[in-house]
This record gives C-alpha cells, sequence and structure tokens, in this order.
C-alpha cells in the first residue's frame, strides 16, 4: 500500500500534525495534536483505565498508528508512572522517514530518540522501546488485522466518520469489543450520533465525555 501526499503541518499548540491531501484531513484537531491525544487517549483512556484497576501492566490496542503521538505519549506515561504497557498498533501508511525524522514531539534528546525509534522500529513483531513500553505494529487495516490481542484500552484514532465511514462500520466497532477484556473501554475524540448508536450496537456502554482543544464532547465505551 503506497502512503499517500502527507503534509508536516504545526498545530495551534505548537506540536506537529500531519495533512492527508486526498481526504482533506489532519491528523489530529488543528487547535492542538498533543492537547488532543493527551486529554482524549492518555488521561481519558490509560490513565482513567489505570486508576481504576490499579493495574501495574496493561495492554492498548490503537486503530491508527499515524504518527505515532499516542505511542509516544503513552511511552512518557509509563516511564513516569513506572507501569508496563504493551501497545500494538495498525497502520495501513506508514509515515515516510523524511517526515517523521522532522517530528517535534520530543522535548529533548532523548525523547526524539524515542520517537524516532517508534517510527524505525520493525513492523510485526514486538520492539522494545524502553524500559517501560513494548511496541508491536502491524502493517494492515482494522478490517484486516487478524491478531490475537487482549486490550484492556481501545486508542480508537481513525480519521473522521465524514472522511472515512466505512473505519468507524459496525463490524470493526465488534472487533474492538471482542478483543477487549471485561472492564476494559475504547476512547476516542468523535462523539458523532451514528458512532455512538453503533457503538452501543456493538455491546458497550457509552459514556459522552467533555472533548479536547474546545471540542464539546468525546466517548469512552465500556465493556461490562
Ligand atoms: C486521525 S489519523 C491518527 C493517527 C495517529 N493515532 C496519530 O496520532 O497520528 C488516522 C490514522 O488511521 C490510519 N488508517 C486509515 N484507515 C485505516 C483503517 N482502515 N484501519 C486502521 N487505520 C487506518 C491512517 O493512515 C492514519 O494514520
Amino acid at each position: 500500500m503506497k502512503t499517500p501526499n502527507l503534509k508536516l503541518i504545526t498545530t495551534e499548540d505548537g506540536s506537529h500534525s500531519l495533512y492527508r491531501e486526498d481526504l482533506n484531513e489532519t491528523y489530529h484537531s488543528f487547535r492542538g495534536a498533543e492537547g488532543e491525544s493527551l486529554q482524549v487517549f492518555i488521561k481519558e483512556g490509560l490513565d482513567a483505565q489505570l486508576s481504576k484497576t490499579n493495574q501495574r501492566s496493561i495492554t492498548v490496542f490503537e486503530v491508527g498508528f499515524g504518527t505515532g503521538l499516542n505511542a509516544f505519549l503513552a511511552a512518557k506515561y509509563a516511564s513516569q508512572h513506572q507501569v508496563q504497557v504493551h501497545y500494538h498498533s495498525v497502520e495501513p501508511y506508514p509515515v515516510p522517514k523524511e517526515i517523521y525524522e522532522q517530528f517535534n514531539f520530543g522535548k529533548s534528546e532523548e525523547e526524539n530518540s524515542l520517537v524516532q525509534a517508534l517510527h524505525a522500529g520493525a513492523w510485526e513483531e514486538p520492539v522494545t522501546i524502553s524500559a517501560y513500553l513494548e511496541l508491536v505494529k502491524y502493517q494492515c487495516t482494522l478490517e484486516e488485522f487478524d491478531g490475537e490481542v487482549r486490550a484492556d484500552v481501545v486508542f480508537y484514532d481513525a480519521f473522521a466518520p465524514s472522511k472515512q465511514a466505512e473505519v468507524w462500520a459496525l463490524d470493526n466497532l465488534k472487533k474492538c469489543f471482542e478483543m477487549l477484556v471485561s472492564g476494559g473501554v475504547l476512547v476516542t475524540y468523535c462523539a458523532q450520533g451514528q458512532f455512538k448508536r453503533n457503538l452501543a450496537a456493538a455491546g458497550f456502554e457509552v459514556e459522552t465525555l467533555p472533548g479536547a482543544m474546545g471540542k464539546k464532547e468525546m466517548v469512552r465505551g465500556l465493556k461490562l
């Protein structure tokens, strides 16, 4: 699969993101890529689940590795809180090296090496990124994914339903539901009505939370 044309952009909080020309869509909120990822995926996903369960080891499954920003922030969180994170991510279109080597997510040389390691590491096999994070990237779509992951948290970070409705289809949500342990959650920035109805139809308890970076709402789905 050839990666479509991508442009490096800077969002309003200073963090980089990407713009995909064929879809006329950005990878994050233009108000702030880092701010959005931190609130939706790290705070309301990873941190909320660890606080709820007191686990010291957690498995994340991400839909859309993209810039690797969520994985990077999860790696930082894991080191700061000394919890083991097993991070699985699917991505049909890996970001080319000439783009990812420019990412400004790292605030130090050490953090920048972490960002680069997340991208440069092998696909389809576990890669030790740090003492606290192991990463497995799969080059495929969620629809194609047939791995055996038991996830505590799903980061559902696909392009908006208005751009890629098929990725938000009921079958994909059911697949994530099946992958989750009982008590596990799916988090996403999206709060579209049809998506919430699909989430409920897939078996989730749907919770609407305040959104990130000026967005009214985001969603967390719980598997009871
Ligand atoms: C909104 S971007 C976010 C990516 C990433 N989480 C980040 O923070 O940069 C959506 C990502 O989903 C990927 N994608 C597109 N179709 C997909 C599919 N069917 N299954 C999984 N990922 C998909 C895109 O290539 C893109 O990298």
